[in-house]
């Protein structure tokens, strides 16, 4: 006689078999890879705080970009990392800038592989905040804006296709729009960072990126890990202002808001599985403590059942080349 159906047990018991009524799909063309784009650099630099990443010149960022298509991935994201900051982040929309070069020579060399450009100050500026600072010395959302939405043209302008800004300053995805509409790039779409938490997972991207702010913190503009609700409202603001795509942002802890915010824009919501949830999976795996495959391959599907479309993480190669081999 039969067990319950819902105990599933006939249907797990072969490969063939789990992987017929398998609910979640994981594979490299849901998957992007971040990169650290450097100046000035030549090859590669190891960042400490995340064994396995590289700080990268532009050559080697175009290198980096062909293995990404080539294990099929769906994109890569850029971050830059420029020889000099200032009180305003200038560097952001230089059209010389390390990521608007970056952008350039990657897409010349792969025209075919998506590029996403991360749009923030905070790796600009001499203070690491991610905006300008205004009297008292404290962001000043409304300046701030105006100078993401020129950042964000000066990505379009060198070939992104899609902007991401992360700063989570209040208006900056209107601005953005605007600005991308009026230089002519009413087609490139806004994948916004809606949901980013103050997080104690950016620790060794801050690292990589030598953004960690001088004073303070980001909990001004960066929300409270304790709010789900707000991180809805959040991202249905976003999409009144002309957001594309949404983010969640840490990943691992926020399932609940990623289901959340999926039910809510019903938009494509993107997963950002940060350094700090890298740097955490990669210190237990070289202690033997985990093993990183499968605990990656779980993580990432666990993303993807939460109901984001697309994750983003810096073990993108590594799922890609395990994904691949398990068929
Ligand atoms: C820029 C930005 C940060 C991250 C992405 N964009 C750092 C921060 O807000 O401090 C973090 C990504 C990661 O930890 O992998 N604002």
């Amino acid at each position: 006689m039969a067990f319950p159906q819902t105990r599933m047990r006939r249907l797990r018991a072969s490969a063939d078999l789990r992987g017929l009524v398998r609910e979640t799909e994981l594979s490299p063309a849901r998957l992007v890879l971040p990169m650290f784009v450097a100046e000035p650099l030549s090859g590669r630099e190891a960042i400490a705080t995340m064994p396995g990443v590289d700080r990268l010149s532009i050559s080697a960022a175009v290198s980096e970009a062909e293995q990404a298509a080539a294990l099929g991935l769906a994109a890569v994201m850029l971050f830059g990392v420029p020889a000099d900051k200032d009180e305003l982040g200038s560097g952001a929309w230089d059209e010389e800038g390390i990521v608007q070069m970056a952008v350039r020579a990657i897409k010349q060399a792969r025209p075919d592989l998506l590029v996403i450009t991360d749009v923030c100050l905070c790796e600009y500026t001499s203070h690491g905040h991610c905006g300008v600072l205004g009297e008292g010395g404290a962001v000043d959302n409304d300046a701030t804006v105006e100078l993401l939405a020129r950042t964000a043209v000066s990505h379009a302008r060198a070939g992104a296709d899609l902007i991401a800004p992360s700063d989570m300053m209040d208006g900056r995805v209107g601005a953005i729009r605007r600005e991308l509409d009026a230089d002519g790039f009413s087609e490139i779409p806004i994948l916004a960072y809606s949901a980013k938490f103050a997080s104690a997972f950016y620790g060794p991207f801050r690292e990589a990126a030598g953004s960690t702010p001088a004073f303070g913190d980001r909990r001004s503009y960066q929300m409270d890990p304790a709010n789900g609700r707000e991180a809805v409202r959040e991202a249905l603001l976003d999409v009144e202002e002309g957001a594309d795509m949404v983010m969640v942002k840490p990943a691992l802890g926020y399932g609940d808001v990623i289901a959340a915010v999926k039910a809510a824009t019903r938009l494509p919501v993107a997963a950002y599985n940060v350094s700090g949830e890298y740097a955490m999976v990669k210190a237990a795996a070289v202690a033997g403590q985990l093993d990183e495959r499968s605990a990656v391959l779980e993580i990432l599907t666990s993303l993807r059942r939460a109901g984001a479309e697309v994750v983003i993480s810096y073990h993108a190669k590594d799922a890609a080349r395990w994904l691949t081999e398990q068929t």
